[in-house]
């Protein structure tokens, strides 16, 4: 692997941290291309109050110098503002028996009732935790703020090399969208316009009413998210061992978000109803491919084609209705524990997933093109292209 990210922080810590190791320099970065990515994560019909307390904004520590990387690692951060709260809950320093006021603090935010659907009582035995909030703290999807940060790192160099990419909702409880697009800009529009993130408004309008009615219902929804991405080159990943095909590459990045429960690329499930004859993209004079049911991906090898990959989201699991539960660790019946939580966060999802899609395309092109520069990977992936068959699409 060409890039490598690792992320730390609690969801009520003081901030979020990232490094993204293995980045070329020269690259043009700020932190305002990080900022707009983050600010899309926030928003969307059915986010809980803690997105009205956070502003996500990046902070660069290092490895980008008057706005370009010099091939250090860069060291992101983002604060948690909610922190304030829970500064003494929360503070890494030793409790002193004494000390009554932080006791009590900790006490006050302890957590005993298990939440289904979280990793409450799988990680409490695992780690051997008696507060279940040593869990949750961790195991909460604000580690994806950074994620998003990381994605908008790998989509500095996606752009450099030609490649764009989107995502947008194509299901909220059950509710399908038919969006039609022109180009990437139309879907980016569309769905950046949408309260839901998705490009169908009628669609979009009976989303939002059934995530109004699930939250009055005290319920949560899930859905489905796609990412597309054109200008992809041909060639990424390889057939030629099974952790190196970039299809099961792209899966294990997208599954690994929160919630997301299952990934699928082009015409996905769908395919195993269907005979060969309706699956597979004939090839036409040229090169041409005049459908694209693979979502463009061959053998695990990108193939010119859009890179279309779609991830199912299962509903939220903390309800403020609260399932059937018990405490831990003694295991008595009990409501699950209720925090602050979101209805729906399909939308958000939606902007993690293609963050990780554009990671794992990132680490790819870095893998086949290669270089230390900016200007070295230029001549690099122009070499590559220029023994292309002159036909191929971004040739
Ligand atoms: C952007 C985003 C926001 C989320 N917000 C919440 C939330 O507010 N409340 C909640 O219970 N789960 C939320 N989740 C999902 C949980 O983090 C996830 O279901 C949980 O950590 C268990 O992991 P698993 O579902 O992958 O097994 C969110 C997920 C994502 C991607």
């Amino acid at each position: 692997m060409a890039l490598r990210l690792t992320t730390a922080g609690e969801s009520h810590g003081p901030t979020e941290v990232a490094i993204v190791d293995g980045m070329i320099a020269g690259l043009g970065l700020s932190a305002v291309d990080l900022d707009r990515a983050l600010a899309r994560r926030q928003v969307g019909q059915g986010r809980g109050a803690r997105q009205r307390i956070e502003q996500d904004r990046a902070t660069i520590l290092s490895g980008v110098r008057n706005g370009f990387t010099t091939g250090a690692p860069i060291a992101l951060v983002v604060e948690n503002v909610d922190h304030a709260s829970w500064t003494e809950a929360m503070s890494a320093a030793p409790v002193d028996p004494a000390d009554a006021g932080r006791l009590e603090a900790i006490a006050g935010r302890a957590i005993r009732r298990l939440r289904p659907g979280h990793a409450d009582y799988a990680g409490a035995v695992k780690y051997g935790h008696r507060d279940i909030r040593d869990v949750l703290e961790r195991a909460s999807a604000r580690e994806t703020v950074m994620r998003v940060a990381a994605g908008g790192v790998a989509m500095a160099l996606l752009r450099r090399a030609g490649v764009d990419l989107t995502s947008h909702v194509v299901a909220i409880g059950g509710i399908a969208a038919s969006a039609r697009w022109e180009s990437l800009d139309d879907l980016r529009s569309r769905a950046e316009a949408s309260a839901v993130r998705c490009a169908d408004p009628t669609a979009a309008a009976e989303m939002v009413a059934r995530i109004d009615a699930a939250g009055k219902a005290g319920d949560s929804l899930g859905g489905v998210v796609e990412v597309i991405a054109t200008g992809i080159p041909v060639g990424l990943g390889t057939y030629a061992q099974w952790d190196r095909r970039l299809d099961g590459r792209l899966a294990q990045a997208v599954m690994s978000i929160p919630a997301i429960k299952g990934v699928e690329f082009g015409l996905g499930f769908k395919q195993a109803d269907l005979a060969g004859s309706e699956v597979h993209d004939v090839f036409l004079p040229g090169f041409q491919r005049p459908t694209n049911n693979a979502g463009g991906l061959e053998g695990g090898v990108t193939n010119g084609q859009v890179l279309v990959v779609r991830a199912a989201m299962k509903p939220i699991s903390t309800l403020r209705r609260p399932l059937d539960s018990v405490t831990f660790p003694d295991g008595e019946p009990q409501p699950a524990h209720f925090e602050r939580a979101d209805v729906c966060a399909v939308p958000a999802a939606g902007v993690v997933a293609e963050a990780m899609v554009a990671w794992v395309l990132a680490d790819a092109l870095l893998e086949k093109i290669g270089g230390d520069s900016a200007s070295e990977f230029d001549a690099h992936l122009a070499a590559t292209r220029s023994l292309w068959p002159v036909a191929l699409p971004g040739a």
